[in-house]
């Protein structure tokens, strides 16, 4: 699968629509060890207060509607059939307004969400407030996708026909409780197709106080709410009331954010199925001899233990090239810059790594835990609590290419140092992984990044940055290889309304 790779650098980030919406832009809110030197931080903190004193405002969540049986499944279906056909013949200028209005209402609520996602999530304030930021600009950015389709709309293609995508069944991850089962939702109602949002188990609060302000905007607009529903299924029968809407005859398609094992299973249960997925990462970030070690260290602590790790974008190798892996002070400085990591409670506005969402165990406990032969803990990671949620980072040292290690998304505060001769090994360090989703790397030489943008396997590519928090329209978010199913076409970019969808893709079926 390959459909667009981009490459980005390390241009200042800002907003979309919005820069001055908020004094941090939404978006420079990570201060890894300069405590007190980032204004943002000042902003953070007022914020954080104003949470645990509760005069955060309040703000209406959209109702959970519960579905607990198949029956209870075809009727939320029937519904979205029903008001889907009405909200199909609104005008795509009218859907834009809505989703506009939708935008302003989550920028009213931004302290209420926030304080639910971390609550829930056990997402830091500093992780959150950017990730609210993302729905708003992803609001503004679809509107405009929504007005684009209006053949009245001066960028309009006089020759294209666009036909809504039908009802669009939206499963997102636990780990951007807000802006992915948000972003999901908006994109299906820009392109005139209600939404059935069935957020995680783990954060299922988050996303009905997100997508309460989309209901919220399009009431106000006169528009059937039920365009937007947020469906329950936790609880008894979850995995048959799940396949049923994922089988049902009456849902066009399914925006999928999650593994590729889930991707495969719904494969599986509905041969044929349009389904949109971005899957798992394991992403590196490459350092070459010519690199600026400072910014190499922070970028790359940044990528890996940015919401402890939880991101399908986080970097977890990182690859040193030649004399970049003999180095010392990078060494030391790497081991320095994640030893004193803030670690603690997620409402905490100094906390840099919080809580882990789910309990660690799996491949993520593994990785915390056991080391494969030839390895060493730079960094040994450190369980805080009973529970096995709170975690110091760790770094494991000499991961070999191939090992179990360098193949696996941990999907957490682990980070493996690989030491590679040549550019031309790591490159090929990366593209033996299936996936391919974002890739970063740290190089002042010209020759160096051409080499790599023109090889390395991945969706977003990252120069001299760090390879999280993609800003939409400027980082168009999506995956290659198996970190993608279907068309390609990324979040929030140009493509993702107005594509069709196809089963070209289709994972494999074992
Ligand atoms: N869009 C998210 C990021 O770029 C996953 O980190």
């Amino acid at each position: 699968t390959r459909v667009e790779t981009r490459v980005y650098d390390s241009e200042p980030r800002v907003g979309v629509e919005d820069q001055d919406r908020d004094p941090t832009g939404g978006a420079e809110l990570e201060f890894w060890n300069v405590p007190d030197l980032d204004p943002a931080l000042a902003v953070v903190r007022e914020r954080a207060a104003r949470m645990r004193d509760g005069s955060a405002p309040p703000a209406e969540p959209a109702p959970l509607v519960p579905v607990t049986s198949t029956a209870a499944a075809d009727a939320v279906v029937a519904r979205a059939v029903e008001v889907g056909a009405t909200w199909a013949a609104v005008p795509p200028g009218a859907r834009g307004a809505a989703l506009r209005r939708a935008a302003e209402l989550l920028e009213e609520r931004r302290d209420a969400i926030a304080q639910t996602a971390v609550a829930e999530a056990g997402k830091t304030v500093a992780e959150i407030d950017p990730e609210i930021s993302e729905a708003i600009d992803l609001a503004r950015w679809y509107a405009g996708s929504a007005e684009r389709l209006d053949p009245d709309h001066e960028d309009a293609d006089p020759d294209a026909v666009h036909r809504p995508w039908g009802v669009t069944l939206v499963t997102p991850p636990w780990n951007f409780p807000v802006a992915i089962p948000l972003g999901s939702a908006l994109a299906s109602l820009a392109a005139g197709s209600p939404a059935l949002l069935k957020p995680s188990h783990l954060t299922p609060l988050s996303a009905a106080m997100a997508a309460g302000a989309v209901r919220d905007a399009l009431a106000e607009r006169g528009h059937a709410p039920d365009v937007l529903q947020v469906l329950d299924v936790a609880g008894s029968g979850e995995a048959d009331v799940g396949s049923h809407l994922v089988r049902h005859p009456d849902v066009a398609r399914v925006l999928l954010t999650g593994s590729l094992a889930t991707a495969r299973l719904f494969a599986r249960m509905r041969p044929g199925l349009d389904v949109l997925a971005e899957t798992s990462g394991k992403n590196a970030m490459i350092v070459t001899p010519s690199a600026d070690v400072d910014l190499a260290v922070a970028d790359t602590v940044r990528s890996a233990f940015g919401h402890a790790g939880q991101k399908c974008s986080a970097a977890s190798l990182l690859v040193l090239v030649g004399s970049a892996g003999t180095d010392d002070r990078l060494r030391s400085q790497l081991a320095d810059a994640v030893t004193s990591l803030a670690v603690g409670p997620a409402t905490d506005a100094g906390t840099v790594m919080g809580p882990l969402t789910p309990v660690a165990d799996g491949d993520l406990l593994r990785a915390l835990t056991t080391l494969e032969p030839g390895e060493s803990w730079l960094v040994e990671p450190r369980r805080l609590d009973d529970a096995g949620r709170a975690w110091t980072p760790g770094v494991r040292y000499d991961v070999r290419p191939g090992s179990w290690f360098a193949r696996t998304e941990a999907f957490g505060p682990v980070l493996g140092v690989v030491r590679v001769p040549t550019l031309d090994d790591a490159i090929a360090v990366v593209n033996s992984v299936d996936l391919g989703l974002t890739s970063g790397l740290h190089s002042l030489d010209d020759d160096e990044i051409d080499r790599w943008t023109e090889r390395v396997e991945a969706g977003n590519l990252y120069v001299n940055r760090h390879t999280t928090g993609a800003i939409v329209r400027r980082q168009p978010f999506g995956g290659w290889k198996a970190s993608v199913v279907g068309p390609g076409a990324k979040a929030g970019g140009p493509h993702y309304v107005a594509q069709i969808g196809t089963w070209a893709d289709a994972p494999d079926v074992p």
